[in-house]
């Protein structure tokens, strides 16, 4: 997958680029991303990339010659190739979610645009056809740190960016769900045991257990997240109904 970033702080990006399991995927060639600096395609004798707003207040806005002159290197002078999503980072946005980030998966190329201060210019968005995307109702300095966040989780579903392509939550049965509680050596610490079930060598008990556990924090916790998981179950053999039925009548 390939994924264009505009942005006057590309060396932010190092974040995700250089280390771990992202660092991996652009070392193989599975991930390709690749940074803009907006600042370099500017024609100010300054490199200026924003100015202040018409009709006044604070802050900066970005200006569009430098953002049209780099989308047209991407995708031609007209626009005429942008086939492809450009998504702006944006608190206004539609909130990213895991449906958003799995239809973006799919896709082979998107463009990232990241503002700062007060924006940009609403031309670069209008005419460039921009959907605006929000990581939360809160308020970032800029752009980057959104679509740092918007790469990570999309890249992960990318096929060959994991270690183990199937691991347990991505099985329909947990998907929607939080995850259960995991553990790992040594069995005790400081008194503190690992539930005893973990080690009975049964797969299926242990499945169970982690399923009940899930459903367990998802009903606690995400109370709107466990009525659509259980809305959108199919059919569940005895011993997951059984755990199913326990779960929805322990208040
Ligand atoms: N830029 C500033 N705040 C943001 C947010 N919450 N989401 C996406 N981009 C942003």
């Amino acid at each position: 997958m390939k994924i264009n970033i505009l942005t006057q702080f590309p060396e932010m990006f190092a974040a995700i680029t250089s280390e771990s399991i992202l660092g991996r995927a652009v070392q193989n060639g599975i991930l390709e991303i690749r940074l803009i600096n907006i600042r370099d395609y500017s024609t100010d004798k300054h490199l200026k990339t924003d100015d202040t707003p018409f009709g006044g207040g604070a802050g900066m806005v970005m200006l569009c010659q430098p953002a049209f002159d780099a989308l047209k290197d991407i995708y031609g002078p007209q626009g005429a190739g942008a086939k492809h999503r450009i998504l702006y980072m944006s608190p206004r946005g539609r909130v990213l979610g895991q449906d958003l980030i799995e239809e973006l998966a799919g896709e082979g190329e998107i463009t990232i645009l990241c503002g700062h201060y007060e924006g940009v210019d609403q031309r670069i968005i209008d005419a460039w056809g921009m959907e605006e995307v929000s990581i939360g109702d809160y308020v970032l300095t800029g752009g980057e740190l959104a679509a740092m966040v918007l790469v990570d989780a999309v890249s992960r579903l990318v096929p060959g960016v994991l270690g183990s392509p199937k691991s347990l939550c991505e099985e329909s049965i947990y998907s929607g769900l939080l995850e259960y509680p995991q553990y790992t050596k040594p069995r005790e610490y400081e008194g503190l045991a690992v539930p005893e079930l973990l080690f009975n060598g049964n797969h299926k008990l242990i499945h169970e257990w982690q399923w009940e556990q899930s459903l367990m924090l998802t009903k606690e916790r995400r109370p709107d997240l466990f009525e659509k998981y259980v809305k959108g179950l199919g059919k569940l053999s005895k011993s997951e109904q059984k755990i199913l039925d326990k779960v929805l009548k322990d208040e």
